[in-house]
Protein backbone atom coordinates (compact mmCIF):
# COMPACT_ATOMS: atom_id res chain seq x y z
CA UNK A 1 0.00 0.00 0.00
CA UNK A 2 1.51 3.58 -0.64
CA UNK A 3 1.72 6.17 1.56
CA UNK A 4 -0.61 8.97 2.13
CA UNK A 5 0.53 11.92 1.30
CA UNK A 6 -0.21 14.97 2.79
CA UNK A 7 -1.63 17.60 -0.14
CA UNK A 8 -2.74 20.84 0.93
CA UNK A 9 -0.82 23.14 0.79
CA UNK A 10 0.95 21.42 -2.49
CA UNK A 11 1.29 21.79 -5.79
CA UNK A 12 -1.94 20.20 -7.84
CA UNK A 13 -1.57 20.47 -11.59
CA UNK A 14 -4.87 21.17 -13.81
CA UNK A 15 -5.27 20.52 -17.44
CA UNK A 16 -7.90 22.44 -19.47
CA UNK A 17 -7.18 24.98 -16.50
CA UNK A 18 -8.59 27.90 -18.95
CA UNK A 19 -11.90 26.19 -19.73
CA UNK A 20 -14.97 26.30 -18.22
CA UNK A 21 -14.90 24.35 -15.47
CA UNK A 22 -11.13 24.30 -14.74
CA UNK A 23 -11.31 27.93 -14.61
CA UNK A 24 -13.60 27.69 -11.55
CA UNK A 25 -11.51 24.84 -10.16
CA UNK A 26 -8.02 26.65 -10.49
CA UNK A 27 -10.22 29.75 -8.02
CA UNK A 28 -11.28 27.23 -5.70
CA UNK A 29 -8.13 25.22 -5.28
CA UNK A 30 -6.44 28.33 -4.64
CA UNK A 31 -9.14 29.75 -2.24
CA UNK A 32 -8.62 26.50 -0.39
CA UNK A 33 -4.64 27.43 -0.22
CA UNK A 34 -3.56 24.68 -2.68
CA UNK A 35 -0.31 25.84 -4.84
CA UNK A 36 -1.79 25.21 -8.97
CA UNK A 37 -0.31 25.10 -11.72
CA UNK A 38 -2.62 25.04 -14.85
CA UNK A 39 -1.71 24.00 -18.32
CA UNK A 40 -4.66 25.17 -21.37
CA UNK A 41 -4.19 25.03 -25.30
CA UNK A 42 -6.52 28.04 -26.03
CA UNK A 43 -8.55 26.18 -28.63
CA UNK A 44 -11.42 26.31 -26.35
CA UNK A 45 -10.63 29.21 -24.38
CA UNK A 46 -8.33 32.38 -23.58
CA UNK A 47 -5.69 33.66 -21.99
CA UNK A 48 -7.87 36.30 -20.49
CA UNK A 49 -9.40 33.77 -18.17
CA UNK A 50 -6.03 32.98 -16.89
CA UNK A 51 -5.06 36.82 -15.51
CA UNK A 52 -9.31 36.90 -14.36
CA UNK A 53 -8.90 33.41 -12.21
CA UNK A 54 -5.98 35.51 -10.78
CA UNK A 55 -8.19 38.75 -10.66
CA UNK A 56 -10.58 36.83 -8.44
CA UNK A 57 -8.23 34.37 -6.02
CA UNK A 58 -5.92 37.52 -5.70
CA UNK A 59 -3.57 35.06 -5.80
CA UNK A 60 -0.14 34.42 -8.78
CA UNK A 61 -0.13 30.50 -10.26
CA UNK A 62 1.76 29.21 -12.62
CA UNK A 63 0.49 28.66 -16.35
CA UNK A 64 1.58 26.93 -19.71
CA UNK A 65 0.65 27.01 -22.89
CA UNK A 66 0.42 23.38 -23.62
CA UNK A 67 -1.10 20.73 -25.59
CA UNK A 68 -1.55 17.42 -24.21
CA UNK A 69 -0.99 15.49 -27.35
CA UNK A 70 2.55 17.20 -27.49
CA UNK A 71 4.33 14.51 -25.16
CA UNK A 72 6.93 16.40 -24.88
CA UNK A 73 6.01 19.57 -23.62
CA UNK A 74 3.72 17.64 -21.35
CA UNK A 75 6.84 16.28 -19.73
CA UNK A 76 8.40 19.33 -19.47
CA UNK A 77 5.75 20.38 -17.19
CA UNK A 78 6.90 18.15 -14.66
CA UNK A 79 10.32 18.76 -15.27
CA UNK A 80 9.49 22.74 -14.79
CA UNK A 81 7.81 21.55 -11.61
CA UNK A 82 9.08 18.96 -9.87
CA UNK A 83 6.68 19.08 -6.90
CA UNK A 84 3.66 18.81 -8.28
CA UNK A 85 1.42 16.13 -6.10
CA UNK A 86 -1.38 15.74 -7.67
CA UNK A 87 -3.35 16.28 -11.06
CA UNK A 88 -6.71 17.27 -12.16
CA UNK A 89 -7.21 16.45 -15.64
CA UNK A 90 -9.92 18.10 -17.78
CA UNK A 91 -8.53 18.71 -21.00
CA UNK A 92 -10.48 17.08 -23.38
CA UNK A 93 -13.05 17.88 -26.92
CA UNK A 94 -16.75 17.53 -25.18
CA UNK A 95 -19.26 18.35 -27.99
CA UNK A 96 -21.94 15.27 -28.62
CA UNK A 97 -22.12 16.16 -32.24
CA UNK A 98 -18.83 16.90 -33.19
CA UNK A 99 -17.50 13.76 -31.83
CA UNK A 100 -19.59 12.23 -34.57
CA UNK A 101 -17.95 14.33 -37.61
CA UNK A 102 -14.69 13.83 -35.92
CA UNK A 103 -14.03 10.55 -34.26
CA UNK A 104 -10.15 10.71 -34.27
CA UNK A 105 -9.89 14.10 -33.22
CA UNK A 106 -11.78 12.81 -29.90
CA UNK A 107 -9.90 9.90 -29.40
CA UNK A 108 -6.25 11.50 -30.09
CA UNK A 109 -7.03 14.48 -28.01
CA UNK A 110 -9.06 12.52 -25.25
CA UNK A 111 -7.79 9.02 -25.29
CA UNK A 112 -4.11 9.59 -26.18
CA UNK A 113 -4.28 13.17 -24.22
CA UNK A 114 -5.27 10.99 -21.19
CA UNK A 115 -2.30 7.96 -21.82
CA UNK A 116 0.49 11.26 -22.73
CA UNK A 117 -0.61 12.39 -19.02
CA UNK A 118 -0.32 9.33 -17.07
CA UNK A 119 3.16 8.10 -18.53
CA UNK A 120 4.53 11.68 -17.92
CA UNK A 121 3.35 11.55 -14.42
CA UNK A 122 4.56 7.69 -13.63
CA UNK A 123 8.39 9.26 -15.23
CA UNK A 124 7.82 11.64 -12.49
CA UNK A 125 6.38 9.96 -9.79
CA UNK A 126 3.25 11.49 -9.51
CA UNK A 127 0.50 9.11 -8.07
CA UNK A 128 -2.54 11.23 -7.65
CA UNK A 129 -5.20 11.55 -10.14
CA UNK A 130 -9.11 13.37 -10.44
CA UNK A 131 -10.57 12.71 -13.91
CA UNK A 132 -12.95 14.47 -15.28
CA UNK A 133 -15.70 11.75 -16.74
CA UNK A 134 -19.42 12.13 -17.52
CA UNK A 135 -22.82 11.23 -16.55
CA UNK A 136 -22.80 10.11 -20.66
CA UNK A 137 -21.21 6.48 -19.20
CA UNK A 138 -25.08 5.38 -17.78
CA UNK A 139 -26.45 5.49 -21.03
CA UNK A 140 -30.28 5.95 -21.35
CA UNK A 141 -31.17 5.11 -18.29
CA UNK A 142 -34.95 3.57 -16.70
CA UNK A 143 -37.02 5.92 -15.16
CA UNK A 144 -37.33 3.07 -12.07
CA UNK A 145 -33.03 2.94 -12.07
CA UNK A 146 -33.71 7.02 -11.07
CA UNK A 147 -31.60 8.50 -9.49
CA UNK A 148 -28.50 6.99 -10.61
CA UNK A 149 -25.88 5.80 -8.58
CA UNK A 150 -22.47 4.47 -9.11
CA UNK A 151 -23.33 1.20 -9.23
CA UNK A 152 -25.45 1.18 -12.50
CA UNK A 153 -24.26 -0.76 -15.10
CA UNK A 154 -21.58 1.15 -17.50
CA UNK A 155 -23.27 0.93 -20.79
CA UNK A 156 -21.91 1.17 -24.95
CA UNK A 157 -21.67 4.67 -25.42
CA UNK A 158 -23.68 6.38 -28.39
CA UNK A 159 -21.36 8.97 -28.90
CA UNK A 160 -17.52 8.92 -29.88
CA UNK A 161 -17.54 11.59 -27.43
CA UNK A 162 -19.19 9.21 -24.20
CA UNK A 163 -16.76 6.51 -25.28
CA UNK A 164 -13.88 8.81 -24.90
CA UNK A 165 -15.45 8.87 -21.20
CA UNK A 166 -15.95 5.20 -21.20
CA UNK A 167 -12.71 4.48 -22.20
CA UNK A 168 -10.89 7.08 -20.22
CA UNK A 169 -12.26 5.38 -17.13
CA UNK A 170 -11.33 2.01 -18.32
CA UNK A 171 -7.90 2.95 -19.05
CA UNK A 172 -6.98 4.63 -15.50
CA UNK A 173 -8.97 1.70 -13.65
CA UNK A 174 -6.14 -0.29 -14.92
CA UNK A 175 -3.42 1.95 -14.43
CA UNK A 176 -4.43 1.97 -10.66
CA UNK A 177 -4.90 -1.55 -10.26
CA UNK A 178 -1.08 -2.37 -11.98
CA UNK A 179 0.58 0.71 -9.90
CA UNK A 180 0.33 2.79 -7.23
CA UNK A 181 -1.23 6.09 -8.69
CA UNK A 182 -4.46 6.82 -7.32
CA UNK A 183 -7.46 7.62 -9.29
CA UNK A 184 -10.74 9.50 -8.87
CA UNK A 185 -12.93 9.54 -11.58
CA UNK A 186 -15.67 12.49 -10.83
CA UNK A 187 -18.72 12.13 -13.46
CA UNK A 188 -20.22 15.31 -13.98
CA UNK A 189 -24.28 15.23 -14.64
CA UNK A 190 -24.91 19.15 -16.15
CA UNK A 191 -22.86 21.68 -15.61
CA UNK A 192 -24.03 25.51 -16.06
CA UNK A 193 -23.70 28.94 -14.79
CA UNK A 194 -20.35 30.86 -13.82
CA UNK A 195 -18.84 32.36 -11.38
CA UNK A 196 -20.20 35.25 -9.09
CA UNK A 197 -18.13 38.27 -10.30
CA UNK A 198 -18.87 37.38 -13.79
CA UNK A 199 -14.90 37.29 -14.65
CA UNK A 200 -15.00 33.70 -15.36
CA UNK A 201 -18.00 31.52 -17.23
CA UNK A 202 -18.67 29.19 -20.44
CA UNK A 203 -16.94 30.21 -23.21
CA UNK A 204 -18.64 28.64 -26.60
CA UNK A 205 -17.33 28.47 -29.99
CA UNK A 206 -19.71 29.73 -32.39
CA UNK A 207 -23.03 28.23 -31.95
CA UNK A 208 -23.36 26.51 -28.82
CA UNK A 209 -24.46 22.98 -28.51
CA UNK A 210 -25.33 23.16 -25.06
CA UNK A 211 -28.71 24.26 -23.66
CA UNK A 212 -28.06 26.85 -21.01
CA UNK A 213 -25.64 29.30 -23.56
CA UNK A 214 -27.84 29.23 -26.13
CA UNK A 215 -30.88 30.17 -23.69
CA UNK A 216 -28.46 33.35 -22.32
CA UNK A 217 -27.68 34.02 -25.85
CA UNK A 218 -31.19 33.82 -27.30
CA UNK A 219 -31.87 36.55 -24.53
CA UNK A 220 -29.20 38.62 -25.32
CA UNK A 221 -30.46 38.74 -29.38
CA UNK A 222 -27.25 36.79 -30.61
CA UNK A 223 -30.02 33.88 -31.30
CA UNK A 224 -33.23 34.39 -33.12
CA UNK A 225 -34.64 31.70 -30.62
CA UNK A 226 -33.92 28.21 -28.56
CA UNK A 227 -35.09 25.06 -30.37
CA UNK A 228 -36.39 22.58 -27.61
CA UNK A 229 -35.60 19.07 -28.47
CA UNK A 230 -38.52 16.96 -28.37
CA UNK A 231 -41.94 17.87 -26.51
CA UNK A 232 -42.94 14.22 -26.58
CA UNK A 233 -40.86 12.59 -24.16
CA UNK A 234 -42.38 10.13 -21.37
CA UNK A 235 -41.76 13.18 -18.82
CA UNK A 236 -43.97 15.37 -16.93
CA UNK A 237 -44.29 18.04 -19.40
CA UNK A 238 -42.35 16.34 -22.31
CA UNK A 239 -39.43 17.59 -22.68
CA UNK A 240 -36.17 15.69 -21.24
CA UNK A 241 -34.56 15.65 -18.19
CA UNK A 242 -31.29 16.76 -16.43
CA UNK A 243 -29.41 17.31 -13.57
CA UNK A 244 -28.24 21.05 -13.84
CA UNK A 245 -25.49 21.77 -11.14
CA UNK A 246 -24.40 25.13 -10.80
CA UNK A 247 -20.10 25.05 -11.91
CA UNK A 248 -19.04 26.70 -8.57
CA UNK A 249 -20.22 23.25 -6.33
CA UNK A 250 -18.99 21.04 -8.78
CA UNK A 251 -15.43 22.83 -9.57
CA UNK A 252 -15.86 22.69 -4.73
CA UNK A 253 -15.89 18.65 -5.60
CA UNK A 254 -12.79 18.51 -7.06
CA UNK A 255 -11.27 20.22 -4.04
CA UNK A 256 -13.08 17.62 -1.86
CA UNK A 257 -11.64 14.31 -4.22
CA UNK A 258 -7.71 16.10 -3.70
CA UNK A 259 -8.48 15.84 0.26
CA UNK A 260 -9.99 12.07 -0.78
CA UNK A 261 -6.73 11.18 -2.26
CA UNK A 262 -5.10 12.82 0.60
CA UNK A 263 -6.79 10.80 3.25
CA UNK A 264 -7.71 7.24 1.53
CA UNK A 265 -5.64 4.89 0.64
CA UNK A 266 -8.31 3.46 -2.33
CA UNK A 267 -6.39 2.42 -5.57
CA UNK A 268 -9.52 3.94 -7.79
CA UNK A 269 -13.06 5.69 -7.01
CA UNK A 270 -15.82 7.08 -9.19
CA UNK A 271 -17.99 9.64 -7.84
CA UNK A 272 -21.61 10.55 -8.93
CA UNK A 273 -21.42 14.80 -8.86
CA UNK A 274 -25.02 16.30 -9.56
CA UNK A 275 -27.43 18.05 -7.37
CA UNK A 276 -29.96 14.84 -6.97
CA UNK A 277 -32.58 16.74 -8.57
CA UNK A 278 -34.00 16.57 -11.87
CA UNK A 279 -35.42 19.63 -14.15
CA UNK A 280 -36.88 19.57 -17.95
CA UNK A 281 -35.75 22.00 -20.47
CA UNK A 282 -38.89 23.88 -20.14
CA UNK A 283 -38.71 23.79 -16.19
CA UNK A 284 -35.37 25.55 -16.87
CA UNK A 285 -37.12 28.05 -19.62
CA UNK A 286 -39.50 29.12 -17.40
CA UNK A 287 -36.78 29.77 -14.00
CA UNK A 288 -34.66 31.51 -16.38
CA UNK A 289 -37.32 33.87 -17.53
CA UNK A 290 -37.99 34.05 -14.04
CA UNK A 291 -34.64 35.11 -12.69
CA UNK A 292 -33.72 37.34 -16.24
CA UNK A 293 -37.03 39.29 -16.29
CA UNK A 294 -36.79 38.21 -19.96
CA UNK A 295 -39.05 36.11 -21.84
CA UNK A 296 -38.06 33.93 -23.90
CA UNK A 297 -38.26 33.12 -27.81
CA UNK A 298 -38.85 29.24 -27.97
CA UNK A 299 -40.13 26.83 -30.21
CA UNK A 300 -40.30 22.71 -30.47
CA UNK A 301 -38.12 20.81 -32.67
CA UNK A 302 -37.72 17.49 -33.03
CA UNK A 303 -35.97 15.38 -30.76
CA UNK A 304 -32.06 15.34 -31.21
CA UNK A 305 -30.46 12.31 -32.02
CA UNK A 306 -28.57 10.55 -29.13
CA UNK A 307 -30.47 12.47 -26.36
CA UNK A 308 -31.49 10.07 -23.11
CA UNK A 309 -34.87 10.52 -21.74
CA UNK A 310 -33.77 11.79 -18.00
CA UNK A 311 -31.20 11.05 -16.39
CA UNK A 312 -30.21 12.86 -12.35
CA UNK A 313 -28.13 11.46 -10.34
CA UNK A 314 -28.16 9.65 -6.36
CA UNK A 315 -25.32 11.57 -4.99
CA UNK A 316 -25.28 9.81 -1.43
CA UNK A 317 -21.73 8.50 -1.70
CA UNK A 318 -20.29 11.96 -2.32
CA UNK A 319 -21.68 13.05 0.49
CA UNK A 320 -21.34 10.02 2.83
CA UNK A 321 -17.37 9.65 1.32
CA UNK A 322 -16.29 12.96 -0.42
CA UNK A 323 -17.96 15.05 2.56
CA UNK A 324 -19.44 16.66 -0.16
CA UNK A 325 -23.11 18.38 -1.84
CA UNK A 326 -24.18 20.35 -3.95
CA UNK A 327 -25.70 23.68 -2.33
CA UNK A 328 -26.33 26.39 -4.80
CA UNK A 329 -29.83 26.35 -6.88
CA UNK A 330 -30.72 26.49 -10.01
CA UNK A 331 -32.37 29.47 -9.87
CA UNK A 332 -29.06 30.90 -8.77
CA UNK A 333 -27.28 28.67 -11.70
CA UNK A 334 -29.22 30.70 -14.40
CA UNK A 335 -28.79 34.11 -12.46
CA UNK A 336 -25.11 33.68 -12.70
CA UNK A 337 -25.24 32.58 -16.14
CA UNK A 338 -27.10 35.34 -17.57
CA UNK A 339 -25.08 37.83 -15.10
CA UNK A 340 -22.07 36.12 -17.56
CA UNK A 341 -23.82 37.00 -20.64
CA UNK A 342 -24.20 40.41 -19.70
CA UNK A 343 -20.69 41.02 -19.10
CA UNK A 344 -19.87 39.39 -22.42
CA UNK A 345 -21.61 41.74 -24.09
CA UNK A 346 -20.83 44.78 -22.23
CA UNK A 347 -16.87 43.63 -23.03
CA UNK A 348 -17.97 43.31 -26.61
CA UNK A 349 -20.03 47.17 -26.52
CA UNK A 350 -16.29 48.34 -24.90
CA UNK A 351 -14.22 46.84 -27.99
CA UNK A 352 -16.56 48.22 -30.74
C1 LIG B 1 -24.42 15.76 -22.80
C2 LIG B 1 -23.99 14.63 -21.89
C3 LIG B 1 -23.00 15.13 -20.88
C4 LIG B 1 -21.86 15.81 -21.59
C5 LIG B 1 -22.40 16.95 -22.43
C6 LIG B 1 -21.26 17.56 -23.19
C7 LIG B 1 -25.70 12.95 -21.49
C8 LIG B 1 -26.84 12.51 -20.64
N1 LIG B 1 -25.12 14.09 -21.15
O1 LIG B 1 -25.20 16.61 -22.06
O2 LIG B 1 -22.52 14.06 -20.13
O3 LIG B 1 -20.92 16.26 -20.67
O4 LIG B 1 -23.33 16.43 -23.36
O5 LIG B 1 -21.70 18.57 -24.03
O6 LIG B 1 -25.34 12.30 -22.43
N2 LIG B 1 -31.48 21.16 -25.50
C9 LIG B 1 -32.48 21.80 -26.23
N3 LIG B 1 -32.09 22.77 -27.12
C10 LIG B 1 -30.80 23.14 -27.31
C11 LIG B 1 -29.79 22.49 -26.55
C12 LIG B 1 -30.17 21.49 -25.67
O7 LIG B 1 -33.65 21.49 -26.08
O8 LIG B 1 -30.53 24.00 -28.15
C13 LIG B 1 -31.86 20.14 -24.52
C14 LIG B 1 -31.30 18.76 -24.83
O9 LIG B 1 -32.17 18.03 -25.64
C15 LIG B 1 -31.18 18.17 -23.42
C16 LIG B 1 -30.91 19.39 -22.51
O10 LIG B 1 -31.33 20.52 -23.28
O11 LIG B 1 -32.40 17.62 -23.03
C17 LIG B 1 -29.45 19.54 -22.15
O12 LIG B 1 -28.66 19.46 -23.34
P1 LIG B 1 -27.10 19.80 -23.33
O13 LIG B 1 -26.86 21.08 -22.60
O14 LIG B 1 -26.64 19.72 -24.74
O15 LIG B 1 -26.46 18.65 -22.46
P2 LIG B 1 -26.62 17.05 -22.56
O16 LIG B 1 -26.87 16.64 -23.94
O17 LIG B 1 -27.58 16.63 -21.51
Amino acid sequence: MQPVFNLRNMKILVTGGAGFIGSHTVVELQQAGYDVVAIDNFENSSPQVVDNIKKISGKPFDFIKVDIREKHALNDVFVTHPDIKAVIHFAAYKAVGESVEKPLAYYENNVGGTLNLVEAMQAHGVQNLVFSSSCTVYGDVKADALPITENSPIVKANSPYGNTKKIGEELLFDVAKSSTTKIVALRYFNPIGAHDSALIGELPNGVPNNLIPFVTQTAIGMREKLTIFGNDYPTRDGSCIRDYIHVVDLAKAHVKAIEFLNTHTDQYAVFNIGTGNGNTVLEVVAAFEKVSGKKLNYAFGPRREGDVVQIFASCDKAANILGWKAERTLDNALETAWKWELHLQALKGANQ
